[in-house]
């Protein structure tokens, strides 16, 4: 990356993705004038009105200008008047399938002052991570139809798992787990745990009672790759129960590796464990850098308050600094994260979904401000 000038993608999308994105990317310009880096901010107008105006979704040609890029800033996609899927699988899986971002990674992590929906659980119950497999399973749209539209009809979606792809998502999980062992050992492993020498934990979370081919496969992979990390404990819940166990004792996760469709479910219940969708970030990440990763809010384009200027746009926020760690800024992205933290700490300015008034300017704004008070080199 050194010596030549970073490109960003901008791709605020539909909906809330423009109020959110718009936020981020005035603190990319602070931050990046403040630590002293340049960047070009490239943007590109895909989604629903896109596609209504000219029936494109992803033009060849522009995908081939987003390969170039360093890294996708993306806000939302998605629109009603648009059919479900188009934009969803044309655009935002398109990207994620033909950049190889097949790591998706959610940090579910609850912020001091921010009131988590489980009583008596607070910051030090909730702070797990989600590498949820990105480029198969369900999502790959393999299957069709036959006798469509009758009564006979048979609908048929097929879940592709490789052994390639679903190992290399569980090595990135080993080596996270083996990252976050430099910030502190699991404070959810036993007595029992420590003396066998773990300090960190992954779990898979899968269906193997059920799925005894797909997970199968799924379960074999994870203990061979386990072998390689004795330091790691190798756990497992099935999902029925992992959803359970998020919400009854999430103390108890540290690092998740699951299927793309598991993943997509569960992050959302983990959205809730830290406040809600305004806050959940994530990274479409391809750990070989071929091409570039992507960084987008868990939250969709929320026709429902798009428009009114209330979205929280703290998950953006807190996605372009997972974007500014991929870039190798990881003292900005840790500034952007201190100035998010302030300002859940200080309690307000918030949005209505943490329960206040304010808009979406003026949490970015807080934001802003309380980077500019950052005195930390
Ligand atoms: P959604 O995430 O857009 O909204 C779910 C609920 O959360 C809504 O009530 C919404 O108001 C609220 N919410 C979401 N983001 C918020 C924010 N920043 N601040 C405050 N509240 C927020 O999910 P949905 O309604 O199921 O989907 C809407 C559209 O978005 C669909 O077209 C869907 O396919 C698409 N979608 C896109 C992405 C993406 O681009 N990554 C992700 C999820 C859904
Ligand atoms: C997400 C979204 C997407 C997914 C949709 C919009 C395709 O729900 O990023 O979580 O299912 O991955
Ligand atoms: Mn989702």
């Amino acid at each position: 990356m050194k010596g030549r000038l970073m490109r960003v993608a901008y791709m605020p999308g539909d909906g809330v993705g423009h109020e959110v994105s718009v936020e981020s990317q005035q603190i990319l310009a602070q931050v990046a004038e403040r630590d002293g880096f340049k960047y070009q901010l490239i943007p590109f107008d895909l989604g629903a009105t896109r596609y209504l105006g000219t029936g494109e979704v992803l033009p060849d040609a522009i995908l081939e200008k987003l390969r170039g890029c360093d890294a996708i800033l993306l806000g939302a996609v998605g629109d009603p008047r648009v059919p479900p899927g188009v934009l969803e699988k044309g655009i935002l899986l398109r990207l994620r399938f033909e950049f190889h971002q097949y790591i998706n990674l959610r940090p579910v992590r609850l912020f001091p002052g921010v009131e988590g929906p489980i009583k008596g659980k607070g910051p030090d119950d909730v702070d797990m991570i989600v590498v949820r497999e990105n480029n198969e399973d369900l999502y790959v749209g393999a299957g069709g139809f036959t006798r469509k539209g009758t009564p006979e009809e048979v609908a048929i979606q097929t879940s592709i798992n490789t052994r390639a792809g679903v190992e290399r998502a569980i090595r990135y999980a080993f080596e996270l787990a083996r990252k976050r062992s430099q910030t502190g050992s699991f404070r959810g492993l036993s007595e029992a745990d420590r003396k066998q020498g773990f300090v960190r934990q992954v779990t898979l979370v899968a269906k193997t009672n059920v799925l005894t081919f797909a997970h199968d496969l799924w379960m074999r992979a994870y203990q061979e790759v386990a072998q390689e990390y004795p330091q790691v404990k190798a756990d497992y819940q099935h999902v029925d129960a992992c959803c359970m166990r998020m919400v009854v004792a999430p103390e108890r996760f540290d690092v998740i590796v699951t299927t793309n469709m598991f993943g997509d479910i569960i992050t959302d219940l983990g959205a809730v464990l830290q406040g809600g969708l305004g806050l959940a970030a994530s990274g479409n990440i391809n750990p070989e850098r071929t091409a570039p990763s992507m960084f987008e809010p868990v939250h969709g384009s929320a026709p429902d308050i798009a428009g009114k200027g209330i979205a929280n746009p703290l998950a953006s926020i807190l996605s372009l600094a997972m974007m500014l760690d991929h870039l190798e800024k990881p003292r900005s992205a840790d500034r952007v994260r201190r100035a998010v933290a302030s300002v859940l700490a200080a309690g307000t300015p918030r949005t209505p979904d943490l329960g206040g008034k304010s808009t979406t300017k003026e949490v970015g704004q807080a934001v802003r401000d309380a980077l500019a008070l950052d005195k930390s080199r």
